[in-house]
């Protein structure tokens, strides 16, 4: 039996359903998505799991972000650094490969990325911060898990489909990925993973993953419960707010960017669609001002309830405007620390170096349990 990296407590796994008793579950938006228990988990890693999270999320280092993404993910990691022991955030540079892509391009895109994480206030002295590509464990243990991956699972995958309908080349990669976000997650017996609902196709089959090597090798892999955002999760598009904000699907004046001017940014919500009513509250029929409501709750802190009532027998013109200061005011410390920290690239591949070193040590005893288990190296 391979040691759990982490030590249990003392109380009878049995008697706790995993994931309930998770330290600081629902505080900060997020819920844990509990559809299933456990039954094949060892009580080792039970206990190992209910001690305290051990949390991971991969972000793409793929196009601009948007206050969609940092509401939903990049404000989330940073609320969540010191909850997770450890907390670990990756840049999947090997998971953007999976399209069409230029090799500058992508280190150009990673370097936006890792000075936007950590102008959010990514702290990487309190969380593993790092470069996927850095960690080779991730690359083997993608190929060691491909052997109970099944192909009928892979050829599911709605992102694969949709992705690869947009595709000249159709690359194997893409058909890979949800084996390499696996990977990921697996290769650091994680036990939470903070991603958005477009992910829970992907985090189940990773869970099955698990399971099955589980199942075929031995109790050696964490089946990691998914988190998904809570209050906010979800942020629409300013100008079809019946879609998500999205720099690929959506539209440009809808999709206020993070690193957006605040000139910029007043006339994007300046010009948010509402509806024919005038009464500043959330409803099905009310998409746009629901939206509205919702991204200056988070900008202020605030919560839906209260914002409608500072706005009761306000007009929409009003609230507009208010929503757009709000916004303006969240961002702007973020846009000015990334101007400081994205010139300096020797400064941030120190800091991607550095987490990558602290990363590998926590998967390189992982991956050869997982190599020893499937018969490599010696007896
Ligand atoms: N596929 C995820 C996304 O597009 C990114 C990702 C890669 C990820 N590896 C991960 C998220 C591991 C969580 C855990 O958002």
């Amino acid at each position: 039996m391979p040691r759990p990296r982490r030590g249990g407590d003392d109380e009878d796994p049995k008697d706790s359903t995993f994931g309930e008793r998770l330290p600081g579950g629902g505080s900060l938006g997020w819920r844990l998505d509990r559809e299933e228990r456990h039954p094949s988990l060892s009580p080792e890693l039970v206990s190992a799991a209910v001690s305290a999270p051990i949390v991971f999320s991969g972000i793409q280092p793929t196009g601009r972000k948007h206050l969609g993404n940092y509401i939903g993910a990049i404000r989330q990691y940073v609320e969540g650094q010191d909850r997770g022991d450890p907390a670990i955030f990756c840049i999947v540079d090997l998971h953007a490969i999976s399209v069409a892509y230029d090799p500058a391009e992508l280190r150009e895109r990673l370097y936006d990325t890792a000075a936007i994480l950590l102008a959010a206030g990514l702290d990487p002295e309190r969380c593993i911060f790092f470069r996927q590509s850095d960690v080779r464990e991730h690359s083997e243990m993608t190929w060691l898990l491909s052997a109970v991956t099944s192909h009928g699972d892979l050829n599911r995958m709605t992102q694969f489909k949709d992705k690869s309908a947009k595709q000249e080349l159709v690359s194997a990669a893409l058909f890979f990925y949800p084996v390499l976000m696996a990977a990921d997650v697996l290769a650091y017996r994680a036990t939470e993973v903070p991603v958005g609902d477009d992910q829970r196709q992907h985090v189940e089959l990773m869970r099955e993953i698990a399971r099955r090597f589980n199942e075929r090798f031995g109790e050696t892999l964490v089946v990691p419960e998914m988190r998904i955002p809570g209050v906010g999760a979800r942020i629409m598009d300013l100008q079809e707010p019946e879609r998500k904000m999205s720099t690929t699907g959506g539209t440009e004046a809808g999709t206020v960017l993070v690193l957006e001017e605040p000139q910029a940014i007043r006339k994007k919500l300046g010009s948010a669609v509402t509806d024919s009513g005038r009464e500043v509250r959330r409803a099905p029929e009310k998409a746009g001002i629901t939206n509205l409501i919702d991204i200056y709750a988070v900008a202020r802190g605030s919560d839906p309830e209260a914002v409608e009532r500072e706005f009761e027998g306000a007009g929409y013109g009003d609230f507009k405007q208010a929503v757009a200061e709000a916004v303006v005011d969240y961002l702007a410390p973020v846009r000015e620390r990334y101007a400081e920290l994205r010139p300096d690239e020797a400064a941030l591949e120190a800091i991607l170096a550095a987490g990558a070193e602290r990363a590998r040590a926590s998967a390189a005893p992982i991956v050869a349990d997982v190599r020893e288990r499937m018969g490599f190296g010696p007896a």
